[in-house]
């Protein structure tokens, strides 16, 4: 039997098993589901030893566990590394799913369920093209180290610390990632670009207590009402950020790379149907597939304080709180950021409340060039795997590792993804179309197997 017929005659098993890996909590954020995250971290590494890797550790770290996994049986041919998260975000808003997030549901040729597209679904697709070359060939084509962390949609916190310990066990020829989306559906997409993001979260004081605001109010300072004043500030009417210095650092992007991420098949109307807000703003001076990808921004993530609960209470809040983010082009600077954003907060802040400032996590920015042959590897891959020449685009999210691993080792990051804009990732409802996970096992077993000859 050959691959593709081997593919094609395993599709039941192949979601079959995905479901049961998406049944599996593992929700990062939250300590209740420490257990479900441990099930998860050793379902990964059982799945990985039956694709045929025989070196298999789940590694304790300070937060959550990271599973790796290393096949060197192929003498002369390259090494890659593949990396991907098992870590999903929270599932809550809860009754806004139509099934529940981890109850995976097939409807529309969609399969429903939190971590579907971010990032189960995806690491699943590298899972069953490996087991699948394995089963057919009985060996791999290359040599091949996995590296699947827990910690993802928390920042990646103990990782950095791991690779730096283990930069000669992890090192590769390539770093291969599939943990981003397509451009649109049947357009296979290659992402050479990424944003990164400082994330932070302030707590203004005011009075030493809730006050009665019929009794004190008019006379006293509301940390509520001083908050969303200071937010208000930051931007100003063409939607750029106020902060002194914040784009000191950006580079410019040249204007033949502007004009090809301009003329890619992007389409406003799928933007628009997946956002569904009455209006749209965006910084003035940049297409929006510019302000998407190559621009930074200021974004409010949270907002609370004084009393949300059923019908009113008439107080004057003692605090108030936010949780806001950066995201960062090259050739901005983390820190250098966030002590921007500070420095300019604390002076915009009257002196009637004080402030307490937290910076939670930084990550640069990244991008690199696509001139190396396993790019033309990929894309040849997915031509063969989705029928269409596969695009190079940059996109706004953030990935910790792969900015770690491109700064370490320097070597080419080929970032394949398989879930679409649309699909509500971190959101409810979130899916990954069916044509996208079979079409990428199929795409990343000749991936693999095409980089024999790299
Ligand atoms: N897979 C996403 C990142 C992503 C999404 C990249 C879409 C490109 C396109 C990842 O799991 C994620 O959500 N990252 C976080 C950052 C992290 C530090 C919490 C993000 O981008 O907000
Ligand atoms: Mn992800
Ligand atoms: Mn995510």
């Amino acid at each position: 039997m050959n691959l593709t017929e081997f593919i094609e005659g395993h599709r039941d098993q192949h979601l079959t098993e995905l479901c049961e890996f998406l049944r599996i909590p593992s929700v990062s954020a939250k300590t209740e589901h420490k257990p479900d995250i441990e099930k998860a971290a050793r379902w990964v590494a059982d799945k990985l030893r039956s694709a045929g890797f025989k070196t298999v550790e789940v590694v304790p770290t300070n937060l959550h566990p990271l599973v790796y996994a290393e096949s060197l049986e192929a003498p002369g041919k390259p090494t890659v590394l593949f990396y991907g998260h098992y870590d999903v975000q929270p599932a809550e808003p809860l009754h806004l799913w139509t099934s529940p997030a981890f109850e995976p549901t097939v409807r529309n040729g969609n399969l429903f369920g939190r971590g579907t597209a971010d990032d189960k679904g995806q690491v699943h697709i590298h899972l069953k093209a490996l087991e699948s070359l394995q089963t057919v060939d009985g060996k791999f084509p290359v040599n091949v180290k996995v590296l699947i962390e827990g910690e993802e949609e928390v920042g990646s916190v103990s990782l950095w610390d791991y690779v730096q310990k283990n930069k000669e066990k992890l090192k590769a020829d390539a770093l291969i990632v599939s943990d981003t989306s397509m451009l649109a559906k049947g357009v296979p997409s290659i992402t050479y670009g990424l944003r990164g993001l400082d994330y932070y979260q302030i707590e203004l004081t005011g009075p030493a207590h809730d006050l009665h605001s019929g009794v004190y109010g008019g006379a006293v300072p509301n940390p509520l009402t001083i908050l969303t004043e200071l937010f208000a500030k930051l931007h100003d009417k063409n939607f750029r950020v106020t902060i002194p210095g914040f784009y000191d650092d950006v580079a410019k992007v040249p204007a033949a790379e502007r004009k090809a991420l301009n003329a890619l098949p992007w389409k406003q109307k799928d933007f628009e149907k997946a956002v569904g807000a009455p209006g749209y703003v965006g910084e003035k001076g940049f297409t929006r597939v510019e302000q998407l990808w190559i621009r930074p921004t200021f974004e409010l993530n949270g907002i609370w304080g004084g009393y949300m609960g059923e019908g009113a209470k008439t107080v004057i809040p003692a605090k108030a709180y936010a949780k806001f983010s950066t995201r960062l082009v090259p050739n901005q600077d983390p820190h250098k950021i966030a002590k921007l954003v500070e420095k300019h907060i604390r002076k915009l802040l009257p002196k009637t409340v004080t402030c307490k400032f937290d910076v939670l996590s930084t990550g640069k920015p990244w991008t690199a060039p696509f001139h190396a042959p396993i790019f033309a590897k990929a894309q040849a891959a997915l031509e063969k795997g989705f029928g269409k020449k596969a695009v190079f685009i940059r996109e706004g999210g953030s990935i910790p590792f792969v900015t770690q691993m491109y700064d370490t080792f320097k070597v080419p990051c080929v970032l394949i993804g398989f879930g679409l804009p649309d699909e509500n990732a971190h959101a409810p409802d979130e899916h990954i179309a069916l044509e996208n996970y079979f079409g990428g096992i199929k795409a990343i077993s000749y991936f693999y197997a095409g980089l024999a000859t790299l």
